[in-house]
C-alpha cells in the first residue's frame, strides 16, 4: 500500500536518537571479532563458525544443544514445527511480548491464547495461565519480558499436571539467572535472540538451546536442512516441509565474538538495572518494575516503570516525551507490545473465522483485542520503558536518570 509506514529494525531504528545517557550504538563488538571474520574469508568460507558457535553458546549455557539461526523469531518458528504442534492446538502465551514469539505458532496454524499479566508485571504467571487450560491447549510458551524471569516453577508444575510442553522466549534474559538456573535452560527447550538490539547484539541472529537429543535432530532436519533427505542414487527428498533457517557464518563470528564478553556486559547491566531501580524507587508516584527474590542475575535488556497517574497531571506518553525530552533516549510507552492489540490480523481471522480459525480445526470461539488481557492493558496504559538502557551504564549514569525521573515528577504532580 502506498504511503504506508514501515515497522523500523536494528540500529536504524535507533537513529536520531540522542540524549545525556548512553545508548547501545554504535556497539561494542568482542575484540576477537575481526580475526573469526578473516577466519571465514581466508578459508574460503570452509570455517564452520556456525558450528563453533553453537558449541560455544552451548557450552556456556550448560546445555546438550544449540541450534544457530537467523533470530529468534526463525528459531521459535523452527520449534514449533520440531514439536509436531497439529493445526487447531492451543499455545498459551505471555501477551506482552514481541511479534516474533508468536510468528511460529500462527505459521503451525495453531491458536495463541494469550495469558494476562500478573499485576504489576510484565509476566504471565502459573495462577493467570491455569484458567485458560482447556482439552486443546498443547503448550506453554513463557516469555521473561525486559529480562525479569517468569516464576517458572509454579508453571513447570502446572504444566506437569497437564502433560503440557513448556518452552521460553529467552530473548530478553540472555544468561539472566532463576533460583541459580539459567534463563534458557528453565523448561524443555528456547528461543533466543542475538538481533543487533539485544544484550549480545551481534546481526540478525539466534538460536534454539535444548537438552532433548530428538527434539534436536528434528529442529537441524526442519531447521537447517528444509526436511530434506539424501537418497542415493536421487539425490535431496523432502520428506517433510522445513525451513532454510541457518546463522550465516559471518553472524556466528560476531556472535562468537560477542560470547567472550557477554558476561562482563550481563553483571554490569544487572549492577546497574538493580541501582537504577532503588533511585527511581524513590521518586514518589513512580515504581520500577519489581524485581522479584528468585531472580539471581537480572540480565535487563530494557529498564521499566510504572507511573501513578493519580499523582501527575499528564498521561504517561506525555511524562515519556518529557523524559526524552529531557535526555533519556528513546523514553517512551509500550502498549505496541500488547500482542493481542497489536496483532490486527488476529483480530480479524478470528472474527471471520479464517483458518485456523474456522471449526475445525479451532475447537471453539477465539476474540482478540484491547480487553483479551485487562490487567496487561492498563498495566501498560502507565508504564514507560527505554530500550536504550544498556551496559555502558554507570552509577553517574544512573544517578543522572533518576534525576532526570524526578524533575519530570516533579513538574508533573497534581
Ligand atoms: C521477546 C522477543 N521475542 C522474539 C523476538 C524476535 O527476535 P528476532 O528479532 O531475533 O527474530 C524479540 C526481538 O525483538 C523479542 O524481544
Amino acid at each position: 500500500m502506498a504511503g504506508r509506514e514501515h515497522a523500523r529494525w536494528g540500529a536504524q531504528s535507533h537513529l536520531g536518537e540522542v540524549g545525556k545517557l548512553p545508548a547501545p550504538f554504535p556497539r561494542e563488538i568482542g575484540p576477537r571479532a575481526l580475526e573469526h571474520l578473516q577466519e571465514i574469508v581466508e578459508s574460503g568460507l570452509t570455517a564452520n563458525m556456525m558450528g563453533r558457535f553453537e558449541k560455544a553458546f552451548a557450552e556456556a549455557l550448560g546445555v546438550k544443544h544449540c541450534i544457530a539461526t537467523p533470530g529468534c523469531t526463525p528459531a521459535l518458528a523452527v520449534l514449533a514445527a520440531a514439536f509436531g504442534f497439529e493445526p487447531g492446538d492451543e499455545i498459551i502465551v505471555s501477551p506482552i511480548t514481541d511479534y516474533g514469539t508468536i510468528q511460529g505458532v500462527i505459521a503451525e496454524h495453531c491458536i495463541p491464547v494469550f495469558a494476562d499479566t500478573e499485576p504489576g508485571t510484565v509476566n504471565m504467571s502459573a495462577a493467570t495461565i491455569e484458567p485458560l487450560i482447556t482439552d486443546r491447549t498443547r503448550a506453554i510458551l513463557c516469555v521473561h519480558k525486559t529480562g525479569i524471569i517468569c516464576d517458572m516453577d509454579p508453571i513447570l508444575d502446572l504444566a506437569g499436571a497437564h502433560g503440557l510442553l513448556v518452552y521460553e522466549d529467552a530473548c530478553q534474559a540472555v544468561f539472566g539467572e532463576y533460583k541459580g538456573r539459567i534463563a534458557g535452560t528453565l523448561a524443555h527447550a528456547a528461543g533466543f535472540s542475538f538481533d543487533s538490539e539485544k544484550t549480545m547484539g551481534s546481526d540478525v541472529g539466534g538460536c534454539i538451546a535444548t537438552d532433548d537429543n530428538a527434539l534436536a535432530e528434528r529442529a537441524r532436519f526442519l531447521g537447517h536442512s528444509r526436511g530434506g533427505v539424501q537418497e542415493p542414487g536421487f539425490g535431496r527428498v523432502h520428506e517433510q516441509a522445513g525451513y532454510a533457517y541457518r546463522m550465516p557464518q559471518c553472524t556466528a563470528a560476531i556472535c562468537l565474538a560477542q560470547l567472550e564478553i557477554i558476561h562482563e556486559q550481563v553483571a554490569q547491566r544487572d549492577a546497574m538495572v538493580r541501582l537504577l531501580s532503588e533511585l527511581i524507587g524513590e521518586v514518589e508516584g513512580v515504581t520500577p518494575l519489581p524485581i522479584p527474590d528468585y531472580m539471581g542475575v537480572y540480565s535487563a535488556w530494557m529498564f521499566g516503570m510504572s507511573i501513578d497517574l493519580e499523582q501527575f497531571a499528564c498521561t504517561a506518553d506525555e511524562f515519556a516525551q518529557q523524559l526524552a525530552e529531557a535526555g533519556i533516549p528513546a523514553a517512551g510507552t509500550a502498549r505496541y507490545y500488547l500482542m493481542p492489540e497489536a496483532c490486527t490480523f488476529l483480530q480479524r481471522w478470528a472474527a471471520e473465522g479464517r483458518y485456523p480459525y474456522s471449526q475445525p480445526p479451532a475447537s471453539r470461539g477465539y476474540s482478540y483485542g484491547t480487553d483479551t488481557c485487562p490487567t496487561a492493558h492498563t498495566f501498560l496504559d502507565s508504564f514507560i520503558r527505554w530500550s536504550t538502557f544498556c551496559e555502558k551504564y554507570r552509577p553517574e549514569h544512573c544517578e543522572l536518570a533518576a534525576r532526570i525521573v524526578s524533575d519530570v515528577a516533579e513538574a508533573n504532580r497534581r
